[in-house]
């Protein structure tokens, strides 16, 4: 395993206090500047200032809705002060680019375009100045869009069924990265509501891009399977050899891994081109005593065959599935109805995995099951009826392995508020100390240490009909949760409207990036449009994140 990093400092600074304020709150000694605004230039061209564009100008945009994210070395570059920024855009702002709303049935040629300019993934080289603030170098041959209009190929077992280039990515909601530098985009649908004219098969994957532009053109790895993937956590051994970890956000959805086939090279990045077409797909059983166990997608294994009976879901979604019976004939038709796939093989449903994480030394593996209102029936991994505020759950692969086929687990928290309790569905959850409603983003960091970012739906219902769900939590924000003691500290609550997520940082942890997706009132310029954007928050002495 990765050595386990030395903890040189834990965390030191004084939480916040839940508000409601259109703004960013951040500790006393922090300060916050903006990155990158849906709407700034990232290729070369115009950005915006206030009036809609045209589809070739968006097309060169930083897109909308900036969700995961990674923070990538350059060569010759001290990293601690420039690098490369991959950032999701999961959906258009669509308060920049057109006026009225929009409908992918009636769209025009030019809104569809407009739409589709703004999903997908931007690269941009950025640098620190010397007084410590952090912009895009504008002109850089890193910086690039990859977007719902651009071409894309796929590679794996179900590359066959769809089309040969395929038209833009969607949906790019979480993200992550391989151990051999590239970035991982994941599309969070697997039905193209934004261009209807496009086959739905060709959406819900996991698109591998270069960020360096030196190895193969985006591609879609139909192996780690189709389904609304939120983002990817990799643990990798001693022996260079490698898991990834997946979410389904489905309500309910299944938590996945791929193993790859054979170790990486850490010596020759074009050996790895092909990683990510050659392994196995599991899906993970949570059993009811703590033990868990991966159970392969393969065709031919796990009742994977034709005639296959699909148990549905019918008391854990809103929109029920009952058993069926569906036929699998070979590896494409496992990986394209993958959802299905990981009922018949014995897969737990789970309410809503967002993010995980792995630890750095891999003892520990955290996934946020964000909420799950639709819950009629409990398991022990997933323990409350009408989930409004979620939960996480860790686990621990036997032997700290990525090729476990065994693992452990626990409920790490349920997510809600001591002043909920009396209202039913054990809405108070078991937080100790800052609560919150709806786990998403998750990472620990270099240093080992937990942050979770939240996604409370706005309007949302708390529970307790005579408060909102902001008035119980106060708006979406990032905690520090302690994996000891438990205890929760809020580091950052976001402005109006807006949800927290994607978190990425420099290797000496001083600089971190988060996105603030979707703002609803008068941020981040005053008397503008609200704009999705990353921030980045560092300290005034310059010293680490949360020490
Ligand atoms: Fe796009 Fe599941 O969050
Ligand atoms: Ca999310
Ligand atoms: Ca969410
Ligand atoms: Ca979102």
């Amino acid at each position: 395993p990765t050595p386990t990093p030395t903890p040189s400092y834990g965390i030191s600074f004084a939480p916040v206090a839940a508000n409601m304020n259109d703004t960013v709150t951040v500790p006393t000694g922090y300060t916050v500047d903006i990155l990158l605004k849906a709407g700034d230039s990232i290729e070369t061209g115009t950005a915006y200032a206030g009036s809609y564009p045209t589809p070739a100008d968006a097309e060169k945009w930083a897109g909308g809705n900036h969700d995961g994210m990674e923070y990538f070395e350059l060569s010759g570059t001290n990293p601690n002060s420039g690098g490369l920024l991959a950032i999701n855009f999961e959906y258009p702002d669509f308060n920049i680019l057109m006026g009225g709303s929009y409908n992918a049935a009636t769209a025009t040629a030019d809104q569809k375009a407009l739409a589709l300019s703004a999903v997908g993934i931007g690269v941009v080289e950025i640098a620190k100045a010397s007084d410590g603030k952090w912009s895009v170098k504008s002109g850089s041959k890193y910086n690039k869009r990859y977007t719902g209009n651009s071409s894309y190929k796929a590679t794996g077992p179900a590359s066959g069924l769809l089309s040969g280039t395929i038209k833009g990515m969607l949906n790019n909601c979480s993200s992550g990265r391989t151990p051999w530098g590239t970035y991982l985009t994941c599309e969070e649908s697997t039905d193209n509501y934004l261009d209807p004219t496009q086959p739905e098969e060709n959406y819900g994957w996991v698109v591998e891009i270069d960020p360096y532009q030196e190895l193969d053109v985006p591609t879609k790895r139909t192996a780690l399977g189709r389904f609304d993937h939120e983002n990817v956590a990799h643990m990798v051994d001693a022996n260079s050899r490698v898991a990834f970890y997946m979410g389904h956000d489905g309500t309910p959805g299944c938590v996945y891994k791929f193993v790859c086939d054979r170790a990486f090279s850490s010596s020759n990045r074009a050996a790895n081109r092909d990683m990510l077409d050659h392994g196995t797909l599991y899906v993970a059983r949570f059993n009811a005593d703590g033990t868990g166990e991966w159970r392969a997608l393969t065709h031919g294994q796990n009742g994977l065959t034709v005639g296959a009976s699909d148990p549905g879901n019918t008391s854990q979604s809103a929109t029920p599935i009952a058993p069926t019976t569906v036929d699998f004939n070979n590896q494409a038709d496992v990986m394209v109805n993958c959802i299905s796939a990981a009922r018949v093989a014995g897969g737990t449903v789970m309410d809503r995995p967002e993010w995980i994480t792995v630890a750095p030394d891999n003892s520990a593996i955290f996934v946020t099951l964000t909420n799950n209102s639709s819950r009629r029936s409990v398991d022990a991994a997933n323990p409350r009826t009408v989930n409004r505020h979620g939960h996480i759950v860790k686990f621990k692969e036997t032997g700290n392995s990525p090729l476990a086929m065994t693992f452990t687990w626990e409920i790490f928290l349920l997510a809600g508020d001591p002043s909920l309790a009396g209202f039913g569905d054990k809405l108070e959850g078991n937080i100790n100390g800052d609560t919150f409603s709806s786990p998403d983003g998750i990472r620990i960091d270099p240093q080992g240490r937990l942050w979770v970012q939240t996604d409370h739906s706005v309007p949302g219902n708390s529970g307790d009909s005579s408060r909102t769900i902001e008035q119980v939590f106060g708006q979406n924000a990032m905690f520090y949760i302690d994996q000891t003691t438990k205890k929760s500290m809020r580091f950052l609550v976001g402005p109006e409207g807006c949800e927290i997520t994607g978190i990425a940082y420099t290797p000496d942890l001083t600089n971190f990036f988060i996105n603030i997706q979707h703002p609803t009132g008068n941020w981040p310029v005053s008397g503008q449009e609200p704009r999705s954007s990353t921030i980045v928050v560092r300290r005034t002495d310059a010293k680490p994140v949360g020490a």
